[in-house]
This record gives C-alpha cells, sequence and structure tokens, in this order.
C-alpha cells in the first residue's frame, strides 16, 4: 500500500515528522512513523540548550539517537536548529558581543561537524525575523546587528559543505509584510555571497485561517533559485474537536502539502508533530489542540485521507 511518504517520493519530495527521543519506544506511535514518513526533524533534540548546556561541553546523545534511528530505516534528517533566540542557555545569553559570537561561531561549528554527513539540511538560523519583516530584537541581533546571520551561514558551511542551509521563519506562508521581510532579506544575504541555500517556512496554522497565494509566495523564493520546505506543519482548532472543524482542518492541510506540490523546488513536507499524543500546541495556545492527522491514539483523522489524496494527485 502506498503511503504519504511513499506518495511524496513519487513527486521528488520527502514527507517528515518532528520527533524527539523520549517518542521513540512508543510501538503504535512509531509502527506509523516508520510506515509513513521518509524524513525525520528533532524538535528538540539539536537545540543549543540540549547541545551544549555549559559551554565547550557538547552533549550529543539524543541528536545521536535520533540520527541512528533514521539512518536504519533510511529516513532523512533535517537538523534543527542552529541559531535562534530561544532555548538557549543562560550562559549564552550573558556573554558580551565578542564572546558571543565566538561562541555562536563555535557552536555551529561543532555541532555541523558532528552530523556531517548526516543531516540532509539545517535550520541555521531560526525566526529572526518580526511581525513587520524587520530584524527581531533578539539577544543576537541586539549584541552582534544582523551580520550574525551571514556569519552563522558562512560557519555552517565551512563545517559541512554537503548539507543544505536553511533560514526558516513563521508566519511567513502567505504574502504579507513579515515574507516580503524574509525575501528581502535572503535576496540581499545571496547577494552578499552568503551561502543560503532555501528558505523553511514553518506553517504553524490555525485552521480556517490558511492565507491565499501560498504556492505562488514559494514559488518568488524558489525563483532566487533557493530550496523551499515546510518544516513544521500543523493545524490547531479551538477545543473542542468537531467532525467540523476536522473537515476544515483537513482543507487546510490540503492547501499546504498542494502548495509544495504546486512549487517544483518545494523539497517536501514535515508536520510538527503527527499525533496529537505529542503535539505541543495546548501548551502554547490554551484552549487549542487536536493539530495533527492522527489523534491522540494515533488513529489517523479527516486530515491524514486529505493529505494522501492530495499527494496522490487529488
Ligand atoms: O527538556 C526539558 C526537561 O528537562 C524538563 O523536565 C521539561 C519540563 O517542562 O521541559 C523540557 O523542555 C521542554 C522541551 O520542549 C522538550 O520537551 C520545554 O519545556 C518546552 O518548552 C519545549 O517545547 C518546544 C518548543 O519549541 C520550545 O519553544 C517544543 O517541543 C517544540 O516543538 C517547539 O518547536 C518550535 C520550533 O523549534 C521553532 N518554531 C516554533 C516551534 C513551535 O513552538
Amino acid at each position: 500500500a502506498m503511503t504519504l511518504g511513499s506518495l511524496a517520493a513519487l513527486r521528488g519530495k520527502h514527507f517528515g515528522a518532528g520527533i524527539d527521543v523520549g517518542q521513540l519506544g512508543d510501538v503504535p506511535y512509531t509502527t506509523v512513523l516508520d510506515r509513513e514518513f521518509t524524513a525525520v526533524t528533532p524538535t528538540d533534540a539539536m537545540k543549543w540548550d540540549a547541545t551544549e548546556p555549559m559551554r565547550n561541553q557538547f552533549n550529543y546523545t539524543y541528536g545521536d539517537r535520533i540520527v541512528a534511528y533514521a539512518r536504519q530505516r533510511d529516513m532523512t534528517v533535517q537538523g534543527h536548529t542552529l541559531v535562534w533566540h530561544s532555548q538557549v542557555p543562560a550562559w549564552v545569553q550573558s556573554l558580551d558581543p565578542t564572546r558571543l559570537r565566538e561562541a555562536m561561531i563555535y557552536h555551529i561549528d561543532r555541532l555541523a561537524t558532528h552530523y556531517r554527513g548526516a543531516v540532509r539540511a539545517w535550520t541555521v538560523v531560526n525566526e529572526p525575523l518580526d511581525g513587520t519583516g524587520g530584524y527581531r530584537t533578539s539577544f543576537f541581533y541586539q549584541r552582534l546587528g544582523a551580520s550574525y546571520i551571514a556569519d552563522a551561514f558562512r560557519a555552517a558551511r565551512a563545517a559541512d559543505p554537503g548539507a543544505k542551509l536553511y533560514i526558516s521563519e513563521s508566519d511567513a506562508e502567505g504574502f504579507g509584510a513579515k515574507s516580503t521581510g524574509l525575501y528581502n532579506l535572503v535576496r540581499s544575504l545571496l547577494a552578499e555571497g552568503v551561502p543560503v541555500d532555501g528558505v523553511a517556512f514553518q506553517g504553524h496554522m490555525a485552521a480556517g485561517q490558511v492565507p491565499g497565494g501560498v504556492a505562488q509566495n514559494f514559488q518568488r523564493f524558489a525563483d532566487l533559485g533557493l530550496d523551499v520546505v515546510i518544516s513544521e506543519l500543523d493545524v490547531r482548532v479551538q477545543q473542542p474537536r468537531t467532525a467540523a472543524k476536522d473537515a476544515q482542518q483537513a482543507a487546510d492541510y490540503t492547501t499546504m502539502v498542494r502548495a509544495c506540490l504546486t512549487v517544483p523546488r518545494c523539497a517536501g513536507v514535515t508536520l510538527w508533530t503527527f499525533s496529537d499524543k505529542y503535539s505541543k500546541i495546548p501548551y502554547s495556545f490554551p484552549s487549542q489542540g487536536s493539530a495533527t492527522p492522527w489523534d491522540v491514539n494515533i488513529q489517523p483523522k479527516p486530515a491524514y485521507t486529505a493529505i494522501y489524496n492530495t499527494l496522490l494527485g487529488g
């Protein structure tokens, strides 16, 4: 029987799941993971707080487990994430600019070197913009200025010349101030020769609120010579779940997956996560949830069938 992964592969794309090590002993869950997905992204295992909790003391245990799991199953790994303002240990945030730049470059160098050959693509810089499309005033930006972005990409390329290097943003799927800010940023990075290979559109959606023009927006980035991916797709619904909301959610998943199919440079789609059992939406959006295509009992919802049919060509 065909699966989401095998159908996407026929279109030349990966179909991935965000996963964490604690989930890998859950047999009903891994049965679906192994059957349906051709790619994984560690949702937390490769972040700075997990990999370098103390300066110069690296811990690759969880990331290595995910890499080993994926390798045994011929899944690709999307590395996530080298530079982000969140889930960064306190010691990083207390550094002066000179030391912060050194620490950032060293962190990137160690991670990308350790996972050289194991990671298909890295989220090098995650969420650098604010809602207006200007630079987010993170501590990286405040202490290092915008040049931290170019520095991060150059360090990642030097450490792993074979990995695709992506910039990732939320809320940039449609046309608007943020996606235009992102477009202008990547265009100027490319003009300066910064090694950016692609843009990861996260795809955190609220049901019924998928913007129009997603494929056209993706295409303008592709026209710069970049890959695009949907890297963290979920579609949250106001609780409680109903049949009508399931149907809306299924339509929204269809819209997003179809956008990737429409754009030849779209390399794939990754779900964040694939089961409501592990989705953290209810923690970040109180009263919302049920955001994934499989329910808390790992049973498929209408969104699963919708994605399947979309990949099949419907
Ligand atoms: O690892 C600690 C553990 O030691 C501790 O006992 C436990 C107690 O709460 O927390 C654990 O850390 C949690 C971590 O997930 C691992 O489970 C954090 O509290 C929790 O905040 C963290 O949430 C992650 C979130 O990023 C943090 O911002 C989610 O799993 C992860 O899915 C989410 O992913 C982000 C992407 O990386 C970037 N884009 C947005 C997206 C959704 O927020």
